[in-house]
């Protein structure tokens, strides 16, 4: 079996990514790391162990990381996803989640362990804000040459955020973790942009169908995404598809044929921009020639392939 990891800030979409990763039979997850972001840390890990017990895999351990970025001067969680992250509902013969069930180990420690125990194995699906990976590089230099692959969700190539004028979320809610994961893990990384992530998004009817309430999985999809759709839609802001970004994340990590086009490049983090800190940078001319490509921006996805991976979150 292929060796997952899947750190996250669970979320809604963080949370479908879990459940198509539990749904693949020829993939073990080892651990769910858990970080701040779309909630506290005390939030995202709860909810990772909801989801867990909702599909009776709290056998898979849970490990509680970092509740603010690097330099800690953003104290920014997003209620984007409700207030507890995950659409502030009560989920039957799941809640109120034990929180003891939270491993003693920290996740960066355990990123590091987990790493050096199966070297060379594990892909790492990364859909938070990237502190728990800076922390676990900080404390094993050789950390990334030592996974198999690595899969982000973050950053933006085209300008506009969605958080800031400039920054997409992930990125901008530790721009530190993220300049530093970037420039030093020593291996590819295979970055899915904000943009991507939605031009590979769904129409309203598709998700309508996906969320009809004919499985257990398709009733908690619907709760915990209503207040966060009819919201938007109230507000008038919600686009003409539904996004996708990290089920689209942990979809390409599973599935390599679903890749249509990539590119390699050399792309950075923008630190100090009074209005573009949390920024990706891409050098698309090649303007800093002493660098060597660090991610795989991934460009397009076979969108039927990742329809019927998706459809998986809502099997059963
Ligand atoms: C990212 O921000 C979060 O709200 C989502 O979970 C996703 O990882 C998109 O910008
Ligand atoms: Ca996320």
């Amino acid at each position: 079996k292929r060796k997952f990891i899947l750190d996250c800030d669970s979320g809604t979409d963080d949370a479908q990514a879990l459940m198509m990763v539990l749904a693949q039979p020829d993939i073990e997850l080892l651990a769910v790391m858990t970080v701040f972001g779309n909630a506290n840390c005390d939030k995202t890990s709860r909810n990772c162990l909801r989801i867990l017990k909702f599909k009776n895999r709290l056998d898979i351990p849970v490990y509680k990381g970092s509740d603010k970025g690097l330099i800690g001067d953003i104290p920014f969680t997003s209620n984007y996803h409700g207030y507890d992250g995950l659409g502030d509902i009560h989920i039957e013969g799941v809640d109120p989640i034990d929180i003891d069930l939270i491993q003693k180990e920290h996740a960066p420690v355990a990123l590091v362990r987990l790493v050096n125990e199966n070297p060379n194995q594990i892909t790492l699906v990364a859909t938070g804000p990237l502190t728990n990976i800076a922390l676990a590089l900080h404390l094993d230099p050789q950390f990334g040459t030592k996974l198999h692959d690595i899969y982000v969700m973050g950053g933006n190539t085209e300008g506009q955020g969605n958080v800031t004028p400039s920054a997409e979320f992930n990125f901008y809610t530790d721009p530190e973790a993220a300049y530093f994961v970037l420039n030093s893990i020593g291996k590819m990384i295979n970055l899915c942009s904000m943009e991507v992530c939605e031009r590979h998004g769904f129409s309203w009817e598709w998700y309508e169908k996906f969320t009809d309430g004919k499985t257990r999985s398709s009733c908690l999809v619907r709760d915990f995404e209503h207040s966060l759709i009819t919201r938007e839609k109230q507000k008038g802001i919600a686009k003409s598809y539904i996004m996708v970004w990290d089920q689209l994340t942990m979809a390409s990590a599973i599935k390599k044929d679903l890749l249509i086009q990539s590119v390699n490049v050399y792309a950075t983090v923008e630190l100090h921009g009074m209005h573009t800190r949390g920024q990706l940078i891409v050098d698309w001319k090649k303007k800093q020639n002493k660098h060597q490509p660090n991610v795989r921006l991934l460009q397009q996805f076979n969108q039927a392939m990742f329809d019927s991976l998706i459809h998986m979150v809502t099997k059963d």
